[in-house]
């Protein structure tokens, strides 16, 4: 379907110090990748993530952005910033942002517009709770955050986003979404945007899954024909694992 990317999320781990002998780890482990390899890195940790990357496959990506270009935004970072280190991607909207840093559909939105705008590739994070889920609504919720995350949004533009599904139940906790699962909602969410753009225009969209994939899950997972990638959190952080799900990517 879409093009294969495995992109790690660091969260708030690792230091500014041992950010560049990582990348360069990681750029070792996975020479000769089938699919575009990506570093999604704290703020403070880009400028040396972008040093280790030069000159090899690695990708790297910022986990946040402003959605203003510059201005009294104490604390924030703008796609302007970013691109002047030369990131290419960011994640917008995951789920412990909008957790516990108020982001919302709104605002996934008007980042993923800036994003795009600014020529950064979004990695927009959709998912739902396990109370949703229990609920039977996690289709109807997956719905509404991806509609909104792309109103405004042409097909062309449309074409460069990436989406992820992260179940919310499933990050961090060592349970992992079935495959079956995981497929379902990919496909729910292909076929949301081939109602909104076109058939064609949803089968080059990307669509990744996030929520304990490991080198262990991970080949199960990325067979599904709905699967494009996955977004890793915790075995991000160790090269050698984050290696083992970037090979599971043909
Ligand atoms: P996890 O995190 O792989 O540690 O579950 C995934 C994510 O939150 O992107």
């Amino acid at each position: 379907m879409g093009k294969y990317i495995i992109a790690g999320n660091w969260k708030m781990n690792k230091l500014p110090s041992e950010t560049y002998d990582f990348v360069k780890e990681v750029a070792k482990v996975t020479e000769g990748a089938k699919c575009e390899v990506v570093c999604c890195a704290p703020t403070v940790c880009l400028a040396e993530a972008v040093r280790a990357a030069k000159e090899t496959h690695v990708k790297i990506g910022a986990e946040n952005l402003h959605f203003e270009d510059k201005g009294a935004f104490t604390g924030e970072v703008s796609a302007d910033m970013l691109l002047d280190l030369g990131v290419d991607y960011v994640i917008i909207g995951h789920s412990e942002r909008r957790q516990y840093f108020a982001e919302t559909d709104e605002t996934v939105n008007l980042k993923t517009k800036k994003a795009l705008e600014k020529g950064l590739i979004p990695i927009v994070c959709v998912g739902e709770s396990l109370e949703e889920r229990e609920a039977g609504i996690t289709m109807d919720l997956i719905a509404i955050q991806t509609k909104k995350a792309f109103a405004g949004i042409s097909e062309e533009d449309a074409k460069k986003v990436v989406v992820a599904y992260e179940p919310i139940w499933a990050i961090g906790t060592g349970k992992t979404a079935t495959a079956d699962q995981a497929q379902e909602v990919c496909k729910g969410i292909r076929d949301i945007l081939a109602d909104l753009y076109s058939k064609k225009a949803a089968k080059e969209i990307t669509i990744q899954y996030g929520g304990s994939m490991n080198d262990a899950n991970a080949a199960e997972l990325l067979s599904k024909k709905d699967i494009d990638g996955g977004l890793i959190g915790g075995a991000s952080l160790v090269a050698d694992k984050f290696a083992v799900i970037v090979k599971a990517a043909k």
